[in-house]
């Protein structure tokens, strides 16, 4: 039943990434007047700005900004003159590797240090005795935010988000700019849940503001929307998107100084059938000096970026991707500083992570495990800690230990896969109150039926405890 229409999106979401869907082909349009203004055509109005404890001093950067575009070639984005700028600005990373397909394990990856098994780029949520990198940032009291291009407000929960069409002005119908499954700071069952967090999963207007009122926080994911990261338009789109706006803010202090590292990069590469090579400059103030215009080889993974955070503020770890020896490499430079020692891949000990729904897990509908803890909570990590524990993790359940089951023949849906896409609208604390704000006006904003604003579907606690006994019978 319910699987198979799961089963049928899947397909579609994977033929479509595989086959490069190209919809926009109109230039880029600027979003903004500037990168950090605000803009009425993000509608979601700012709602006021982050609240961050004391700048807590990295040993190599105080701060971290991940841009993430999406789905391209190596080659296509090293061969076009808008990213060989971005590149004489910093190090080259040519040996940065995804960890699998398609896009929402990626962004999961980058914040969970692993992706539970998913295959898909569906409406997973993950529990609250699972850590993520913000568990680990927040143990280090180091601040921390996602910033999402057309999100329409602080705290939005909801699938995605569909507006009126600003690129094509010819075009008739809303179009979609935001989508869940780049966020990274929209996975957790806390999103929902804990204000404190949500406050923290942000818009571009809330970017504008805390830019100008330096309250930017120490790790940033920024995310553009569908045209402006490549993944609805070409690379050459989202080559002028970077170039309108990262390189005006390499030169605005309250962004980028001289302890600031800029790591842009793509959550996957396109051609599915080549090994999961990305595009990876690290840049930025606090780039040691020496290292502009360079290229680096060591081989990295999106787990590297987990890892080299935790190694720069003496962080605890997560004990999954982010202490698998070789994918959680150091950046170079930031492993000597910390005394970290990587361990170089090179030619045919290169794994294939070009690999997609193979995995046990969580997240598998065909493999489908319960959620495991790390496979020991003592390794210690790039930040010479060991790794954080959340309440109610049973550490006894392992990825050695999960036994899974096939939900799919089994005709049932994980209590952890929203098919309805829309539990969200049953969390209380939502920031703003599951209300848009529009941004020239500051009264709430229409929104389309799509966006299920107003529809109450399921509720997670009650999520939880199906999801608990029903996972019970089928083991
Ligand atoms: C990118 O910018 C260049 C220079 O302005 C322009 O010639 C080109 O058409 C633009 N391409 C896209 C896809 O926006
Ligand atoms: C980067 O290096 C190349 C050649 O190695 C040089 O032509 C170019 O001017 C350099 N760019 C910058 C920004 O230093
Ligand atoms: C807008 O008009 C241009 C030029 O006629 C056309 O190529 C394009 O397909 C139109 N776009 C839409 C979304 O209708
Ligand atoms: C970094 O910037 C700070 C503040 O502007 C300044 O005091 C310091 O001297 C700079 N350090 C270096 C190495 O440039
Ligand atoms: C992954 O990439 C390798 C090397 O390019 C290729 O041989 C293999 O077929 C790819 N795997 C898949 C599942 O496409
Ligand atoms: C990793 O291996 C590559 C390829 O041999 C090499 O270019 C790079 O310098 C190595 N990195 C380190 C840190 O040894
Ligand atoms: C984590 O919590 C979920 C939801 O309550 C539960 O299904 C799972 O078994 C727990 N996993 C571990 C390792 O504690
Ligand atoms: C944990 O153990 C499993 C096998 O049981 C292995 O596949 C996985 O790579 C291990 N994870 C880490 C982070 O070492
Ligand atoms: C799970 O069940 C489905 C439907 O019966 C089947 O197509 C699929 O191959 C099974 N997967 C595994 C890993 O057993
Ligand atoms: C947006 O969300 C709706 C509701 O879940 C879904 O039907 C639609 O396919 C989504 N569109 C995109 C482009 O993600
Ligand atoms: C901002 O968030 C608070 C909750 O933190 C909420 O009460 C308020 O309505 C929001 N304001 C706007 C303009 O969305
Ligand atoms: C915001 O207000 C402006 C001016 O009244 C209006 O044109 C626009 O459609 C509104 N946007 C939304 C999303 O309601």
């Amino acid at each position: 039943m319910k699987s198979f229409t799961s089963l049928a999106l899947g397909l579609v979401s994977l033929t479509s990434a595989v086959s490069g869907t190209a919809i926009v082909r109109d230039s880029f349009k600027a979003p903004a007047p500037g990168p950090g203004q605000a803009s009425s055509i993000y509608n979601g109005a700012n709602n006021g700005t982050l609240k961050n404890g004391p700048i807590v001093p990295g040993k190599s950067f105080d701060r971290i900004i991940n841009i993430w575009l999406e789905n391209t070639d190596f080659e296509d984005a090293a061969t076009l003159s808008q990213f060989q700028k971005v590149a004489e600005q910093g190090v080259l990373f040519d040996s940065y590797y995804a960890v699998t397909h398609p896009s929402e394990p990626n962004y999961m990856a980058s914040a969970f240090g692993d992706f539970f098994g998913l295959g898909d780029d569906d409406f997973w949520y993950i529990p609250n005795n699972i850590t993520s990198l913000f568990d680990v940032l927040n143990d280090g009291k180091v601040s921390w935010a996602c910033y999402e291009e057309n999100m329409p407000f602080t705290g939005y929960q909801q699938f995605n988000y569909s507006q009126p069409n600003y690129v094509s002005s010819n075009a008739t119908k809303p179009y979609t700019y935001y989508v869940r499954k780049h966020n990274p700071c929209a996975f957790a069952q806390e999103a929902g849940t804990n204000a404190d967090y949500a406050i923290r999963n942000r818009n571009f207007n809330d970017f504008a503001a805390d830019l100008n009122a330096s309250t930017l926080p120490q790790w940033m994911f920024i995310t553009p929307n569908m045209v402006d990261d490549a993944h609805d338009s070409t690379i050459q789109y989202a080559g002028n998107w970077t170039d309108w706006w990262l390189l005006p803010l390499l030169d605005n202090p309250k962004f980028n100084d001289n302890r600031t590292l800029i790591l842009l990069t793509f959550d996957e590469n396109e051609d599915y059938g080549e090994n999961n090579r990305i595009f990876t400059v690290a840049l930025g103030g606090g780039l040691p000096a020496n290292l502009k215009n360079t290229t680096d080889s060591t081989y990295y993974t999106h787990y590297s970026s987990i890892s080299t955070v935790e190694a720069n503020w003496g962080l605890k770890n997560l004990g999954r991707g982010d202490v698998q020896k070789g994918m959680n490499n150091v950046f170079d430079w930031v492993a000597t500083a910390t005394g970290f020692k990587n361990e170089n891949l090179t030619g045919d000990a290169i794994p294939f992570t070009n690999l997609t729904g193979i995995f046990n897990g969580p997240f598998n509908p065909d493999q489908t495990t319960l959620f495991y803890a790390p496979n020991d909570t003592n390794v210690i990590g790039a930040g010479g800690q060991a790794v954080l524990v959340k309440d109610g993790l049973d550490k006894s359940i392992t990825l050695a230990t999960v036994k899974p089951v096939n939900m799919t023949a089994m005709h049932t849906v994980s209590p952890f896969d929203s098919i309805s896409h829309e539990y969200a609208t049953a969390n209380p604390v939502a920031v703003g109150g599951n209300r848009a704000v529009n941004a020239t006006t500051g009264s709430a904003a229409s929104l389309s039926s799509k966006d299920g604003a107003s529809s109450i579907v399921i509720n997670l606690s009650l999520l939880a405890v199906v999801g608990v006994s029903s996972m019970a019978v089928l083991l």
